[in-house]
């Protein structure tokens, strides 16, 4: 391939531990299925893999420690770097320490690759969930990343937990779970930038929606679809010069 030219995976919400009805290594299991989006990422050409969120399902219970455990091999195995961001499902308060963040498993993330420059945040603080005083921390976070992106980058992109929105901008907050609130000033900042492509989960199933001419795609996750029937899976995005392929690889047995 060019040098321009490579593939990342975006695989969201794996969520070890919400759905495995017969135990975390049993038939069925979220470890199952995620492990099959590693097995496909070390097999093909793909050059690191982002997560984008609740990569677990408790965040400090009697299960959290194996969850975690699980989490840890699953990625142990992954031939290729991963990078990640925080879901609502790994923290609550940022005043208490969090198992998943202890870990040092990822949170946010900013790097370069082939022209492309990658910025990923913790988008529950972002959208006010603790507070002024951590939304704007994150707006900060955000805003310098966005200024060290290289001038001369083809693409940036922002992964996100949260989507902007699940069916239209409008739809205000009567399902304020799932979208986030402030994403007014946020596609208006992501213009400001020429962000070219947000990656997004928390809804658990597809979106590809496009705003302002900014593409918003939200995967379905490796877990379990919530909102209606859709085959679990995760994303290969291939990027090139101008523009970008995504594709849906599936986890659920064939
Ligand atoms: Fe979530």
């Amino acid at each position: 391939m060019s040098k321009d030219i490579f593939s990342f995976a975006f695989i969201t919400d794996p969520q070890i531990g919400m759905n495995s009805p017969f135990g975390l290594y049993g038939p069925g299991s979220d470890k199952e299925r995620l492990d099959r989006a590693i097995a496909h990422v070390n097999d093909n050409e793909v050059d690191f893999v982002i997560f984008g969120g609740d990569q677990i399902n408790d965040a400090d219970d009697e299960n959290t420690d194996a969850q975690l455990d699980v989490l840890q091999e699953s990625l142990s195995a992954l031939t290729v770097p991963y990078h990640g961001v925080i879901g609502n499902h790994e923290q609550g308060a940022p005043t208490q320490p969090w198992k998943y963040i202890k870990l040092g498993l990822p949170v946010r993330f900013s790097f370069s690759h082939r022209g492309a420059f990658f910025v990923g945040i913790n988008s529950s603080w972002l959208r006010g969930n603790f507070g002024d005083k951590y939304l704007q921390e994150e707006w900060d976070y955000l805003e310098n990343q966005f200024s060290r992106a290289p001038a001369g980058r083809n693409h940036l992109f922002v992964v996100m937990h949260w989507p902007l929105f699940n069916y239209h901008p409008r739809e205000e907050d009567k399902d304020a779970y799932w979208n986030m609130p402030n994403r007014d000033a946020l596609i208006d900042l992501f213009k400001r930038h020429k962000v070219s492509c947000v990656f997004s989960g928390h809804w658990q199933q597809d979106i590809d929606a496009r705003w302002h001419g900014i593409s918003l795609i939200t995967s379905v996750g490796t877990s379990m679809a919530i909102q209606y029937p859709e085959e679990l899976s995760f994303k290969v995005v291939t990027v090139f010069e101008h523009g970008w392929s995504v594709r849906r690889v599936s986890v659920e047995r064939t």
